[in-house]
């Protein structure tokens, strides 16, 4: 069991394989958060605490003769506004009486085999045998308010999740202000803060600085993930990198607003909580009611990033997506959007279908543009029927075609929006979310539907239904292209309009839930204009997401790299498009695109007709390629081997089969310069004693030799070329 109880000592300890994490219930019934870090045996970790008399750090009231012991300067669990822990807190409430806070004392636990799920929402699963479950009571003995702390224990992968059920216990109604998943006190440690910013076409930038005393923030008040912050962050020590250090993930398992807090406080301690933005957040609780919190994935790793992201891509590898195409072979597909936008008819599409699957691609996807009186992205959402105007005789003609030339047919969505200039708007004006009075924010010229109404739910799930029930759809690409403002809705009453943003998000996940139940066999991709809602919440649903609009190779390359600290590269839709990049305007070899679209999920996204017969060559080869690695990309561990955002000429990183049996190193260059430096690196995570053999070549080296030494790749120039060497276990 990876959970235990000393009742004597009265502490809790949860081990994973490489870490763990302690915490003590006091004499006065807090619950102290005592260590999370290297695995340490048959240790009591309070030795660590010291207390000592802090000024205007005040005192519990049965501990005022104790002036050293402070709820401001101990570390806990889990602590509420308002009852003298000063610092950032997980949870505000105003009681039913109109008072703030909640004293939150211990009040029993439990341990079972297996790992908690959260009702309507996604969470990290166990497959059979592999976690345990803690869940610990604390209550507020006046008000009566419980907080339920959860934590899920995967020993052999080194996670443990954590969420929180708040549960009104007593007799009056209270408010919940902010109610976070997790709090994680860290009293000792020199840290940065490792997160992953960016901007619509540029999602999951890296960005490393040292904390300061101050309250940081990574946070969407957008009412999704965003492409702004993704709700992940790594705290690491100042001397981290990829092989060595001390690194804490935090992953929120959630598509809404969401916030993380790192408090320095006043004596060094690091703070954090994440959670659910308390933004416009207000819920109601009444008694017997309780409101749970998504789920936060933590992983430590002493050595590195790595290390880190190889716990983070197992887990949500095999522990977060689901269904028939977790871990199956996915379709190389391509992709009309960029080929025509709008523009086009069935005989355009079936035009690009033809060529395409001439070249070996598996599956043709219809993108935006097949439904209503959608000419242009200004109208014809919500209305899901097919524009007979572009393609008569409606979906059926159309995919029989494809489906004789031997290729899947996928189609594009984009449920949660309607436009103004549409049938369904017409009809219920008040299913969009908009102020009482006043014009709404526009965004792409559209509008969000309410999906906190069950009719708005039931509605969209028919259509969509309809839809994939009367046609051979294997593939739904799901979009959401705006961020949510004016989120009012027109069923709730005043009071309960604080709670719209969290049901947006729980409705959208049941439609998901409903629609991937009803149809097991189709392949989901989530997207948000690309990577604006990249989370493992929507990973619980769709096994890959549209990494970015942005499909320039160069500027992906440190897309791929961001988002491949927590996600791996199964998660990352990437397509082959044309050049010049239609977003950057870049030219760059077709090679080039290939080799960093084969690290995601790899297709295409362009004419076939416009290529020349070299580049059509060109294409067959990649697919061959493709299929001839596909486990070792799409299993194999995944090995950053230059920093981008070092901003060296040229860019490597690598793929290992998880026996060490194979490998794939992948080089593009980013910018030529005249009479370079060879390209050198050293490989990783191969078996030092075996000999590797390079493909095509009699060339055989040792793992020690590639890894210790290094392979130094032949000079090469021109515009971003880039080269992929194969080398197998002999
Ligand atoms: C979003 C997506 C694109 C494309 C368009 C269609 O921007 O990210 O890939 O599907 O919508 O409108």
């Amino acid at each position: 069991m990876s959970i235990r109880y000393d009742e004597s000592q009265k502490l809790l300890t949860l081990d994973t394989k490489r870490s763990t994490y302690q915490m003590l219930v006091d004499q006065y019934g807090f619950l102290q958060h005592l260590y999370y870090g290297r695995k340490v045996e048959k240790a009591n970790m309070s030795y660590m605490t010291g207390n000592y008399d802090r000024g205007f750090s005040g005192n519990p009231y049965e501990a005022k003769e104790n002036r050293s012991f402070s709820l401001d300067t101990l570390p806990q669990e889990y602590t509420s506004f308002g009852v003298g822990d000063f610092r950032i807190n997980g949870l505000s409430v105003v009681n039913g009486d109109g008072s703030y806070g909640a004293d939150f004392r211990y009040v029993g636990h439990r341990i079972e085999q297996g790992k908690y799920s959260i009702p309507n929402m996604p969470s990290v699963y166990d497959n059979g045998g592999e976690a345990d479950t803690l869940i610990i009571t604390l209550m507020d003995h006046v008000t009566r308010l419980q907080v339920r702390l959860y934590y899920g224990v995967f020993e052999e992968k080194d996670i443990i999740t954590r969420a929180a059920e708040i549960v009104n216990v007593g007799s009056l109604p209270v408010k919940l202000e902010k109610a976070a998943s997790m709090c994680l006190d860290m009293p000792f440690g020199q840290w940065d803060l490792v997160h992953f910013h960016g901007r619509h076409c540029m999602e999951r930038q890296v960005e490393r600085a040292p904390l300061i005393h101050s309250i940081q923030t990574i946070a969407s008040k957008r009412g999704m993930t965003s492409h702004h912050h993704n709700p992940f962050i790594i705290l690491c020590d100042h001397e981290a990198n990829e092989d060595h250090g001390d690194c804490y993930g935090m992953m929120f398992m959630y598509s809404g607003n969401h916030k993380t807090e790192i408090e320095v406080d006043q004596l060094e301690n690091v703070r954090v909580v994440m959670g659910i933005h308390d933004a416009q957040f207000m819920w109601n609780l009444n008694p017997h009611e309780s409101f749970h919190t998504p789920e936060v994935i933590m992983t430590y790793s002493a050595n590195g990033f790595t290390t880190l992201s190889h716990n983070y891509h197992t887990i949500i590898r095999h522990n977060v997506c689901r269904g028939k195409y977790k871990l199956a072979s996915r379709p190389i597909l391509i992709n009309n959007w960029e080929a025509t936008y709008f523009d086009f008819n069935s005989e355009k599409l079936l035009h690009i279908a033809r060529q395409a699957a001439e070249l070996g691609v598996e599956m043709f996807v219809l993108d935006d543009g097949w439904f209503g009186a959608r000419n242009s992205d200004n109208e014809g959402l919500g209305d899901w029927y097919v524009n007979e105007q572009k393609l008569p005789g409606g979906l059926t003609p159309l995919i029989k075609e494809i489906n004789n030339m031997g290729m899947k047919f996928g189609i594009w969505i984009e449920p949660e929006m309607v436009n103004e200039n549409s049938n369904l708007y017409r009809a219920h004006p008040d299913w969009a979310f908009s102020a009482p009075n006043r014009h709404p924010m526009m965004g792409r010229n559209q509008l969000v539907l309410d999906f906190s109404r069950q009719d708005v739910q039931d509605y969209i799930y028919d259509a969509i239904a309809k839809l994939l029930a009367e046609n051979n759809i294997e593939y739904v690409k799901w979009d959401m292209n705006r961020s949510l403002a004016d989120v009012y809705s027109y069923q709730m009453p005043r009071e309960r309009q604080g709670e719209v943003s969290h049901r947006y998000v729980l409705g959208v996940y049941k439609l998901m839930q409903r629609l991937t139940e009803r149809f097991p066999n189709v392949l989901f991709e989530g997207c948000s204009g690309g990577g604006g809602r990249f989370d493992p919440a929507i990973l619980y649903y769709s096994p890959q997401i549209w990494c970015s609009d942005d499909t320039d190779p160069i500027e992906r390359i440190k897309i791929q790299y961001g988002t491949s600290f927590g996600y791996p590269v199964s998660t990352m839709g990437a397509h082959v498009s044309a050049s010049p990049n239609h977003q950057t305007g870049r030219t760059t070899p077709l090679n080039t695109r290939g080799v960093v679209a084969m690290s995601g999920t790899f297709g295409y996204e362009l004419d076939p007709n416009k290529l020349s017969e070299e580049e059509k060559n060109e294409v067959r080869r990649q697919i061959a390629t493709f299929k001839k690695y596909y486990w070792l990309i799409q299993d194999g561990l995944y090995y950053r081997l230059t920093n981008p955002e070092r901003g060296s000429y040229y860019d490597a990183w690598q793929f290992v089969a998880q026996d060490g049996s194979e490998v794939l190193l992948n080089m593009v260059m980013n910018s030529p310069q005249p009479n370079a430096a060879q390209i050198h690196v050293r490989l990783k995570g191969l078996d030092p004693d075996a000999l590797y053999q390079m493909d095509g070549e009699d060339r055989v080296f040792s793992g020690s030799a590639l890894m210790y030494g290094g392979y130094t790749f032949p000079l090469v120039n021109g515009d971003y070329p880039s080269m992929q060497v194969h080398l197998v276990r002999i």
